[in-house]
C-alpha cells in the first residue's frame, strides 16, 4: 500500500505534529487537512464537532488517498477518536495531552495543562489525570487566545505578546509549578513565545514526538520520492497557502464538504 500520511487540525496547529513527523521520519509522504472554516474547534458544542470531525477526516481520507490518518489535535482527538475508528478504513492515531510524560518529568508535582475551553474540561482529560497524575496537582488553564495567535504567525505576522502573558497569567503566579502541558497542537508553535513570556523558566511538553513514534510503528511509510506535498483546506485563502507552503505543502486545494 503507497500514499501519504494525512495529518488533520482544526487550523494549522498540526503543523507543528508535522514537524516532529520530519525529524523522526524524514522521507515519509505528508499531506495535511485542515477544517478552517470553522475555526476554532476549542469553543464549539460537542455534539456538532463529532459529527463535522467525521465528515471532513471522511472527506480528506478519500481525496488524498492516505494509507493513514493523524489527528493532530487534542480537541478532536479527546472527543471524536472512536467514532473516527469506526468510520474510517485506515490506522487512525490521536493526539491528548501529555500527562503523563509532564507528571513523570515534574520535580515539584505541580503541573500546567494549556488546552483548549473543550480539551481542559473534557471526561478523557479528567480519566488522564486520574491515571496518570494521580500523584500531582493539576492546574487546568484555557487559553483559547493562543491558537489566534498561532494562526497569524503562520500567515507572517508577529504574535502579539502582551496577549500571551495575559493568558499564561494563571500559571505564572504558580511559584511551585515547574512544568507545563501544552495540550493544544497549535502551542508548540509558539513555544519561543511562550518561555519569553514567562518570568521564570519552566519545562514545557507536547505530544509531538511520541505521536511520530507510534506513526513508525503502526503506519504504512511511504517514501516522498520528491513528490509535491498537498495540503486541503475547507476555506482556501492566499495567506493560509502561503504559510503552509513554508512548512512544506506546496500544493493547496479546496476540500469540498458535502
Ligand atoms: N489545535 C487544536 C488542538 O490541539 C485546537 C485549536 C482549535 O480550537 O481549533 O486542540
Amino acid at each position: 500500500m503507497a500514499g501519504p500520511i494525512l495529518v488533520f487540525d482544526s487550523g494549522v496547529g498540526g503543523l507543528s505534529v508535522v514537524a516532529a513527523l520530519r525529524q523522526r521520519l524524514p522521507s515519509a509522504e505528508l499531506t495535511y487537512a485542515c477544517d478552517n472554516a470553522m475555526l476554532p474547534y476549542g469553543v464549539r458544542e460537542d455534539d456538532w464537532l463529532v459529527k463535522r470531525i467525521v465528515e471532513v477526516c471522511g472527506a480528506a481520507v478519500n481525496v488524498s488517498g492516505c494509507v493513514g490518518l493523524v489527528v493532530a489535535c487534542n480537541t478532536a482527538s479527546t472527543l471524536a477518536l472512536d467514532r473516527l475508528r469506526q468510520h474510517l478504513d485506515v490506522p487512525v492515531i490521536g493526539t491528548v495531552p501529555a500527562i503523563k510524560p509532564a507528571a513523570e518529568l515534574s520535580r515539584s508535582r505541580h503541573i500546567g495543562l494549556l488546552a483548549t475551553s473543550a480539551t481542559v474540561r473534557r471526561p478523557y482529560t479528567d480519566q488522564l489525570i486520574h491515571d496518570f497524575a494521580g500523584n500531582c496537582r493539576v492546574t487546568r488553564v484555557a487559553a483559547d487566545a493562543l491558537v489566534v495567535e498561532a494562526e497569524q504567525m503562520v500567515r507572517g505576522k508577529t504574535p502579539d505578546l502582551s496577549r500571551i502573558r495575559d493568558a499564561l497569567a494563571p500559571l505564572d503566579a504558580l511559584h511551585d509549578l515547574d512544568t507545563v502541558v501544552l495540550g493544544c497542537t497549535h502551542f508548540p508553535l509558539l513555544r519561543d513565545w511562550l518561555s519569553g513570556a514567562m518570568t521564570r523558566p519552566l519545562r514545557w511538553v507536547d505530544s509531538g514526538d511520541a505521536i511520530a513514534r507510534r506513526c513508525a510503528q503502526i503506519m504504512p511509510i511511504t517514501a516522498s520520492r520528491g513528490s509535491v506535498e498537498t495540503a486541503w483546506l475547507t476555506a482556501l485563502t492566499p495567506e493560509l497557502a502561503v504559510g503552509l507552503r513554508a512548512h512544506g505543502f506546496k500544493n493547496s486545494c479546496s476540500l469540498v464538504i458535502d
